[in-house]
């Protein structure tokens, strides 16, 4: 398939409409929604006593899937409803010896920021490493931030305001310096851009921006190493194993704690959310079968064509265009219009964008043509 069949995917741009806020969530597209609506009518003509082990054939299928898509063993993944609920799960489940901290970065998403800062409560210090005039947070100031006690390192893979892509293999290279553990929030930029697990302990993604899946349902990666240090916070029946509710022991609720499931699955501590997981699955297909490298190539090219023509009319971009730096966010300029200004021009044009600071947010995806880069120019005050 080319880019014009992947595009006629997204029905909704017959509408007129330009979205350019996938950063924010993606429309949804008729593949990953009929991978969930078809199975899903198929089970309101099966006998529920079968959807134990429908949901099971569906997540297992759903962990191959997203697994090719990380190209990671599907043992290293947990479901999980959202980034927070993985960075959360991290951030309780760790043990935090006196003195230890955590490091973080200036302009987090509140998803990384909050259950890191709630980790005070324990004693746990949290060191947040300031940005530089750019806004940014270079990989020797994170160095500067880390010592023997810095137990995590939590950082966006792609920051959410304007796009800067962090160095994730030479985070992971101090951090394996330190024995520290580097938890990644990939959300956005997974979809958009290939990512290296090597070196990275945890990477977190709910499936609604680039992934163009579903709101609701996403995953957790656990390298083996972050996997044997943590506990499960959320114990539950699935936290354990299977159940027949046959023999006396597991009827009665004086059962002792059974072990815990080996493995990131035993993260997953009831019922999984099965609609979501076909449609994350399939998302995760698809992009695969696309290719990450292709999708980050077609919206550098989108990006460029678009700078390029906008520049005419005055506008410049906040967002670093340096090959590892880069994302599919760009933060549009202008020296003077302002944000709010623009966004409301573009709105009234059908083109949907964002205020984020004191710049345009534009995050369009691998679907979005030239033709739209055009409008969205033209649309431009
Ligand atoms: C960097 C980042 N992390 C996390 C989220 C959202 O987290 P969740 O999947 O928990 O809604 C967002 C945006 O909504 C984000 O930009």
């Amino acid at each position: 398939m080319n880019f014009d069949d992947y595009r006629a995917l997204w029905p909704y741009l017959e509408t007129g409409e330009i979205w350019l806020q996938h950063a924010g969530v993606t429309p949804l597209n008729t593949r990953v929604a009929a991978a969930a609506s078809e199975p899903m009518a198929a089970f309101s003509r099966a006998p529920a006593a079968t959807y134990p082990e429908l949901w099971k054939a569906v997540t297992d299928d759903a962990r191959r899937a997203v697994a090719g898509l990380l190209d990671c063993p599907a043992t290293r993944l947990a479901f999980i409803r959202n980034t927070s609920t993985g960075l959360a799960l991290v951030a309780e489940g760790l043990s935090w010896p006196a003195g230890s901290n955590v490091v973080t970065l200036s302009g987090e998403f509140p998803s990384n920021r909050l259950p890191w800062r709630y980790l005070e409560r324990r004693g746990v210090e949290v060191r947040t490493v300031a940005a530089n005039a750019a806004g940014h947070c270079p990989t020797d100031a994170i160095a500067a931030a880390l010592d023997d006690q810095t137990r995590v390192l939590a950082v966006s893979w792609v920051q959410f305001l304007d796009g800067y892509r962090q160095d994730l293999a030479a985070l992971a290279d101090l951090c394996a310096r330190r024995g520290t553990f580097l938890v990644v929030d990939a959300i956005q930029g997974l979809g958009a851009l290939p990512l290296d697990l090597d070196g990275l302990d945890a990477v977190v993604c709910g499936g609604h921006k680039w992934l163009c899946g579903p709101e609701g349902a996403g995953f957790m990666y656990l390298s083996e190493r972050l996997d044997a240090a943590l506990e499960p916070v959320l114990v539950g029946w699935h936290t354990v194993g299977s159940w027949t509710f046959r023999a006396g022991a597991e009827v009665r609720a004086e059962a002792v704690l059974p072990p815990f499931k080996p493995g990131p699955e035993r993260f997953e501590e009831g019922t999984p959310n099965a609609w979501g997981n076909l449609a994350l699955a399939e998302a995760a297909r698809m992009l695969t079968e696309i290719g990450p490298a292709r999708i980050a190539e077609r919206l550098f090219a989108w990006q460029d064509a678009f700078l390029e023509a906008a520049a005419a009319k005055g506008y410049t971009t906040s967002s670093s265009l340096e090959p590892g730096e880069r994302s599919g966010i760009l933060a549009l300029t202008h020296p003077r219009h302002s944000a709010a200004q623009i966004v409301d021009a573009l709105a009234a044009a059908r083109i949907t964008t964002v205020q984020r600071g004191a710049a345009v947010r534009l995050a369009p995806h691998f679907y979005n043509n030239e033709s739209d880069a055009q409008r969205t120019v033209d649309a431009l005050p």
